[in-house]
């Protein structure tokens, strides 16, 4: 079996060419982790009228969750979630969330996709907007989360003064994320809510040296 297919029009592919493909985009699917974290790097190069860049947001982002003793699935979510500012600008919060979906629990996910609406609530009244705009999600399970996510990591990551974790110290997180079989459901656990705060696992981190 060579590494290339024969065909030229997928119609003409055999089983031993789509075999190589489906091998080939393994390969490239396991260094889809260190991709995204170059993509994050991406997000420093951009002008930003924060006192901070995209980047540094989102590492204060995931270093506050890992300091709230949020799980790895949580840490990761923060880091990521605004990793699709470059591209999509007007919906880059659904552009982490379909990155995100075959790796991630249900719930992060979701906070993901809708961050951008919960984030209104911090500025849409300054334009005349509505600040409640996230309350047509009010009774959907995972509604609380977000508004934590919001209040606790993402409204409050642009402190040039924090000292955020280096992004290394997340790597091996991302890593191990991006290797899990995409879709289990054991991961995506529809429906299961983990907290995204832990006194017990945050006092224990803070204790340890990072
Ligand atoms: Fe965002
Ligand atoms: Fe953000």
């Amino acid at each position: 079996m060579s590494d290339i297919v024969k065909f030229t029009r997928m119609v003409d592919g055999d089983r031993d060419d789509y075999m190589i493909l489906e091998q080939h985009e393994r390969d490239v699917a396991r260094a889809v982790g260190s991709r995204l974290l170059d993509a994050l790097h991406a997000l420093d190069t951009v002008d930003s009228a924060y006192k901070v860049s995209r980047y540094e947001h989102s590492v204060q982002s995931a270093t506050r969750a890992w300091r709230d003793g949020a799980d790895l699935d949580w840490v990761v979510a923060a880091l990521l979630h605004d990793v699709g500012d470059l591209y999509a600008p007007y919906n880059h919060d659904e552009f982490a969330a379909a990155i995100l979906r075959p790796y991630l629990r249900d719930q992060c996910t979701w906070v993901v996709a809708n961050h951008g609406l919960f984030q209104r609530y911090y500025y849409a009244h300054h334009f005349g907007g509505n600040r409640e705009v996230h309350r047509r999600h009010e009774g959907h399970p995972f509604f609380d989360d977000a508004v934590q996510f919001c209040e606790r990591w993402d409204q409050a990551s642009f402190d040039p003064d924090y000292q955020s974790l280096p992004v290394d110290f997340f790597r091996p997180m991302v890593d191990e994320v991006f290797s899990r079989e995409p879709y289990q459901q054991q991961v995506i656990a529809l429906g299961v809510r983990r907290p995204l705060l832990d006194r017990s696992v945050a006092e224990r981190r803070a204790s340890e040296p990072a």
